[in-house]
């Protein structure tokens, strides 16, 4: 992890987190995506579970991922969770990932920077290859005018890196925001791409439609 981002800052960040709203990003493709019953999401870098207990209420499974200490129980309180068989948790470093279960919504809530440059092709890669045929993304990346991009060991994009990572994808909505702004650690300077993209359906041989006969 970033020198600056230790286990502890992580915990203490994602206590502070617990009581706070469902990013809108999220609240967005869950309205997009409809009934998430019977299909399993991906909550990459889950914090508190705010995210992960949105899911869980909008009918999803979710496999929520998170190094954290404590990631487990935090996300066990947030969620209140009544059905267990629809959550699971899996507490890991990003880095350390060797497979993703295969989904129907990726949500990876300003989490993605905190990947190795040297590592994200690779992480990238597995998420990319966990998205079923139909499946949503919702992703924040930062861009390379945020107040932390002089980090070495997380990843910034610039807007045609951002959007070569999408290629492939049907692209839903694509906004950047570059901003003053604040950040559990204090004022920043925010540039982030929010996106929603969906892995393509297979076209089918036969156009909907079209008589066969
Ligand atoms: C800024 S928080 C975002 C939390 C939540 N997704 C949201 O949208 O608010 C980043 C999360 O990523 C987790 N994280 C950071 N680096 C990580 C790593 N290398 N591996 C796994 N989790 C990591 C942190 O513990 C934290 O919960």
């Amino acid at each position: 992890m970033p020198t600056a981002h230790t286990d502890a800052h992580w915990a203490a960040y994602n206590d502070a987190q617990a009581g706070g709203e469902v990013r809108p990003l999220c609240g967005e493709v869950i309205a997009r995506a409809g009934d998430g019953a019977g299909h399993t999401a991906i909550d990459f870098g889950c914090g508190a579970g705010v995210e992960t207990r949105a899911l869980l209420r909008a009918g999803w499974h979710v496999h929520a991922i998170d190094a954290a200490p404590g990631t487990r129980q935090r996300v066990l309180t947030t969620t209140e969770v009544s059905d267990p068989a629809r959550l699971t948790i899996e507490v890991s470093d990003f880095h350390d990932l060797a497979e993703l279960p295969a989904v129907d919504l990726v949500y990876a809530g300003y989490s993605l920077h905190f990947v190795h440059p040297l590592a994200f092709p690779r992480v990238w890669a597995l998420l990319r290859a966990s998205l079923l045929p139909g499946a949503w993304l919702a992703v924040n990346f930062l861009g390379e005018r945020d107040s932390w991009a002089p980090d070495p060991e997380m990843t910034f994009l610039s807007e045609a890196s951002a959007r070569a990572l999408l290629e492939g994808l049907d692209l839903v909505s694509f906004t950047e925001r570059d901003e003053e702004g604040a950040a559990y650690s204090g004022p920043k300077h925010w540039h982030v791409f929010d996106v929603i993209a969906r892995r393509p359906l297979p076209k089918t041989s036969i156009p909907v439609g079209h008589d066969r006969s």
